[in-house]
């Protein structure tokens, strides 16, 4: 046994700072996800509701067993751009007679549930997701199909929200669709490309050209119902395998459509007897400093978030700004890899690089807790060859097999990003605390680099440089990065896959690891050739 010992004292006036820090932010992102969840606001809620229909999460709910929990994605897509909050669709994991499904529910209270540019990137999303982790995919289908004034963003790319289905089949993945409402041209395909179709009585409509478009292009005057009416595909085109009374109907059959899978996962099981950790996991608000350049250990935050607090460190002494070592969570198996000073040098890149072979020999997942400034600069450090040990590490990180979940708990710059397994190092799963902040670099190294490079080109040139100006640009443009740093921010671009609760990391992992396990778990048998 090897429990960590906290030294954590949550009466410390810095402790009890922090912690009034990061409640304030949550305060924040609270009220952002409440946008998301407020659709597209009373006025065509209320208009939903008359029309006697469900919205999107009271779809998700009920399809899912009682009780089982839901874990959404991608909440605050669209932050910041001129699109609603959430992206008018709704993704997430949820379980349907005892099988984990990625659900997808488009928001028709948003512009007529209609795909934007950030709903096409958030199912996209879901649909990598089901695919990494062989999760049978659950549409609820209720679009105005492509938002017409963005068309120019969606109409070639959005082809991949088909393609993806059929690929999801291909690959022995179940796909059900149930249509509640509109299923116009592009959205009719989502039905056409699935493996089971339910339709509600009088309410689905699927069609590739509703009665106007059609009247233009051949001059023909059909009705809603003989175009695309649910009777019309389960009597006559044979596109229904289903046709529901109602709504509910229509979810019961989800459900029985699911139970007959007769799916298995593929990976291990959990250990059946699992500790919880030791220490209080309220505590985790009070550890990250509200300075991010102040360090704290990982190793509070591993305390509050594995089995029993049990960590069986790797290399304790070597490389100590990166943490390396074994635990179980919500008893499956993980490699922990977590930044301890932020900065990483060669020996953490090697040791992390022999880390990540040692887990992939053991089919274990791996989690990256970051909270980095990147990998060291100066001389010594590339004369010591810091270039290599991180491409190393950075080699290690995109070829190994096994499933990744990546935390960004505090910073994320530079390659210390990549190195940590950032989104564009393709983690089965991302998620953000509020607190957390992601650039190239930070904003006052950006602001002063640029303000370098702006010196010297003037110096260059023989014309004088002007320091008023100067400090202008850099006030600027520091807080520009500060902003585009931030949580909200990242997450709205869809670089996380959701900001969460640090209260709810246990948890959020636990979801995530019984996810990646619906799927083989097996390590790299080789990785590419590392510069030593
Ligand atoms: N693109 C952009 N905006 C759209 C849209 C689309 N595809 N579909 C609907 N909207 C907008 C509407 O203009 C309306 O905006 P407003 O309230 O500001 O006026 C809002 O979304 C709600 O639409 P509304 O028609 O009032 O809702 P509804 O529930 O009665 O009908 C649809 C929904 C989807 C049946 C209907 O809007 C429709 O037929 N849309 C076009 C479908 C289509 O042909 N798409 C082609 C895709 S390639």
């Amino acid at each position: 046994m090897s429990v960590i010992k906290s030294t954590v004292d949550p009466n410390s006036v810095e402790h009890k700072e922090n912690r009034e820090a990061l409640l304030d932010k949550l305060a924040g992102l609270d009220a952002e996800h409440a946008k998301a969840l407020a659709g597209g606001g009373p006025k065509y809620v209320e208009r939903h509701r008359k029309r006697g229909k469900l919205l999107a999460r009271e779809r998700i709910e009920l399809v899912v067993d009682q009780d089982a929990p839901f874990l959404e994605f991608s909440a605050l897509a669209a932050w910041g751009s001129d699109y609603q909050v959430g992206a008018s669709v709704v993704t997430g994991i949820g379980v349907v007679e005892g099988v984990e499904c990625l659900i997808t529910a488009n928001d028709p209270t948003v512009r007529g549930g209609a795909s934007n540019p950030w709903t096409l990137r958030k199912t996209l999303r879901a649909n990598d997701i089901a695919l990494a982790n062989r999760l049978p995919v659950i549409s609820l289908v209720e679009s105005g199909g492509a938002d017409l004034p963005s068309q120019a963003e969606i109409f070639i790319p959005g082809g991949q929200m088909f393609r993806d289905l059929t690929r999801l089949s291909a690959a022995g993945i179940p796909t059900v669709t149930a249509v509640f409402g509109n299923a116009t041209a592009g959205g009719a395909y989502v039905p056409g490309m699935s493996d089971y179709v339910i339709m509600v009585k009088e309410r689905s409509k699927v069609f590739l050209g509703g009665p106007p478009l059609v009247k233009m292009a051949t001059g023909e005057e059909a009705e809603d119902e003989a175009l695309g009416g649910a009777d019309m595909h389960g009597r006559v085109s044979g596109l229904a395998d289903y046709v529901a009374a109602d709504e509910v109907d229509a979810i019961r059959n989800i459900r029985r459509v699911v139970a007959r899978l007769n799916w298995r996962k593929r990976g291990p099981e959990p250990r059946a007897t699992v500790l919880e950790p030791r220490y209080d996991a309220e505590e985790l608000l009070g550890l990250v400093p509200t300075d991010l350049r102040i360090p704290f250990d990982p190793r509070e935050v591993i305390a509050r978030i594995i089995d029993d607090s049990d960590f069986d460190e790797f290399k304790p002494r070597y490389g100590d700004s990166l943490v390396t070592g074994w635990a179980t969570l919500h008893g499956y198996p993980i490699g922990i890899l977590a930044n301890a000073r932020g900065v990483l040098f060669s020996e953490e890149a090697q040791k992390a690089t022999q880390f990540i072979q040692l887990a992939n020999r053991a089919d274990t997942p791996l989690l990256f807790l970051q909270n980095t400034t990147g990998y060291m600069v100066g001389a010594s450090y590339e004369q010591a060859g810091i270039i290599k040990h991180g491409s190393m590490m950075i080699n290690a990180v995109s070829n190994s097999k096994v499933p990744h979940l990546t935390v960004v708990m505090g910073a994320s710059y530079g390659a210390g990003n990549y190195g940590m397994c950032g989104r564009a190092y393709a983690p089965r799963f991302l998620f953000t605390w509020p607190n957390a902040k992601s650039a190239v670099m930070g904003p006052a190294q950006l602001a002063g680099v640029l303000s370098i490079v702006a010196r010297q080109a003037a110096a260059a040139k023989g014309q004088p440089y002007n320091d008023e100006h100067d400090a202008a640009m850099r006030q600027m443009v520091e807080g520009q990065i500060e902003s585009q740093s931030l949580a909200a921010f990242l997450s709205g671009r869809l670089y996380d896959d959701g900001v969460i609760d640090p209260r709810d990391t246990r948890t959020v992992l636990g979801l995530c690891l019984s996810a990646v396990h619906s799927n083989d778990v097996k390590g790299a048998e080789g990785f590419g050739v590392f510069r030593m």
